[in-house]
């Protein structure tokens, strides 16, 4: 079977950060709450002229720059921060980019699973037709409504992905462990621009979900826990991916005793993969991929061919368990499209830090109708969310 999985990855934030201690202090919440409890300190937020498209828009941008555009036949779209109902976010960016007329273009919604399903969409046309490649984009903005307890795992990021045969950064192995339970614990209904979220059921239902996809990728084959060298666990915010882990751990308990000497127990084989979100907040779709160019970016040892088991979830609920193995060379590949660790740490301190004053005239500018409107310039990205003109929303370059 040919090997399928993800030859180069590029990411993008929005250009406007937060310190959550000047959310702790506005809010008279102990700063340790947040650094320590939810294991977040800063949340990046859109600029009044940014969105999920202008974010997924420029991390394809520095993806295609290095790798091109041949053989692109299908851009696939996923976001739980949507603009229109009908047309697909990737047919915006695919506007904005100029990108060729001869790609299937579609948009993934199950909230942060959704570039998931995108990643495993793209492996499978892949698969079929190993002369094609896919553009997978996960971008997302997670708007809270603010005083509830959600308000401090905002965040937003994308991620842009070429799928390809003979992939230079991770191979993505055919096993997977997947699982759906219809459960309310996050959604966003039509007429809302924030979620509605049970915050602790959603992280008892992550839990639930967690073990029903290991489970099920136990059942279709997948590899033994002790196999994995490192993992990299959805992340709203980084606490609950410690969670999750010793969860994990817990869960497979029983064969751990049998390997002790080969599985790590502890956070080292998580650590490096929180940092970025650590920085940017939840991105949801966007997250787990962050988390492992994170994990790739900055893990001290040489992860080529080590085994990376990578855990999905959305709220709703669905979830998968599979398995990424860096490829050797990867370190260099992602240093191509900017996503090497110190590119990123750079992107990250380039965001303009506002109060928490200044902030939350920003959330509540939000602009959610098609009334005519121009947006203000506020953002130093290389693209911006112009207004909405004659019931459509526009986009320009800045530049
Ligand atoms: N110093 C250090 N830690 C502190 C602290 C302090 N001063 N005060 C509280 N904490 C810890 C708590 O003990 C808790 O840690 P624990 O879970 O390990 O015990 C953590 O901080 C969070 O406190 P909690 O009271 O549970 O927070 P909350 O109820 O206000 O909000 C969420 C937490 C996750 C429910 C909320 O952020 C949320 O709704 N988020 C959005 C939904 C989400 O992300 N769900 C995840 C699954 S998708």
């Amino acid at each position: 079977m040919v090997s399928v999985g993800i030859d180069a990855l590029a990411l993008a934030t929005t250009h406007v950060q937060v310190p959550l201690s000047a959310l702790a202090d506005a809010l008279d919440v102990p700063v340790g709450k947040y650094h320590k409890g939810l294991g977040q300190e800063r949340m990046s937020i859109p600029a009044l002229d940014e969105d999920a498209i202008t974010m997924g828009a420029e991390a394809a941008t520095k993806l295609l720059a290095h790798t091109g555009t041949d053989g692109i036949r299908t851009l696939l779209y996923a976001s739980e921060s949507g603009v229109d109902q009908s047309k697909a976010g990737g047919v915006f960016v695919h506007g904005i980019l100029g990108l060729p007329r001869h790609i299937r273009t579609v948009e993934l919604k199950e909230a942060c699973y959704g570039g998931t399903a995108a990643l495993q969409t793209a492996l499978a046309f892949v698969a079929r037709n190993p002369e094609e490649k896919a553009l997978v984009i996960a971008s997302d903005i997670a708007r809270y409504t603010t005083d509830e307890s959600g308000e401090p795992t905002q965040g937003a990021g994308a991620v842009a992905m070429l799928v390809s045969a003979n992939p230079r950064l991770v191979e993505i192995e055919p096993v997977s462990g997947v699982y759906t339970l219809d459960i309310n614990d996050f959604w966003r209904p039509n007429d809302s621009s924030t979620p509605y979220v049970h915050g602790h059921v959603s992280m008892d239902a992550y839990m639930d979900a967690f073990t029903g996809a290991w489970d099920d990728y136990r059942a279709y084959g997948g590899r033994d826990i002790g196999e994995f060298a490192r993992f990299v666990h959805h992340q709203p915010f980084g606490k609950m991916a410690r969670k999750a882990h010793a969860r994990l751990m817990e869960y497979t308990g029983v064969h751990l005793q049998a390997t002790n000497d080969t599985v790590n127990t502890d956070d080292s084989v998580i650590e490096a993969g929180l940092i970025y979100g650590r920085h940017i907040g939840n991105s949801y779709t966007a997250a787990l991929y962050i988390g492992l160019a994170s994990l790739l970016g900055n893990d001290s040892e040489d992860l080529t061919h080590k085994k990376i088991g990578m855990f999905s979830y959305g709220s709703g609920a669905v979830s998968e368990f599979f398995c990424a193995v860096p490829q050797p060379g990867y370190r260099e590949v992602l240093a191509q499209t900017g996503a090497d660790a110190r590119s990123v740490m750079d992107m990250l301190d380039a965001r303009t830090e506002v109060d928490f004053r200044t902030y939350r005239v920003m959330h509540a500018a939000l602009r959610t109708d098609s009334e005519d409107f121009e947006t203000p310039s506020q953002t130093t990205g290389p693209y911006r969310w112009a207004g909405v003109q004659g019931k459509i929303r526009r986009y320009s370059a800045t530049s």
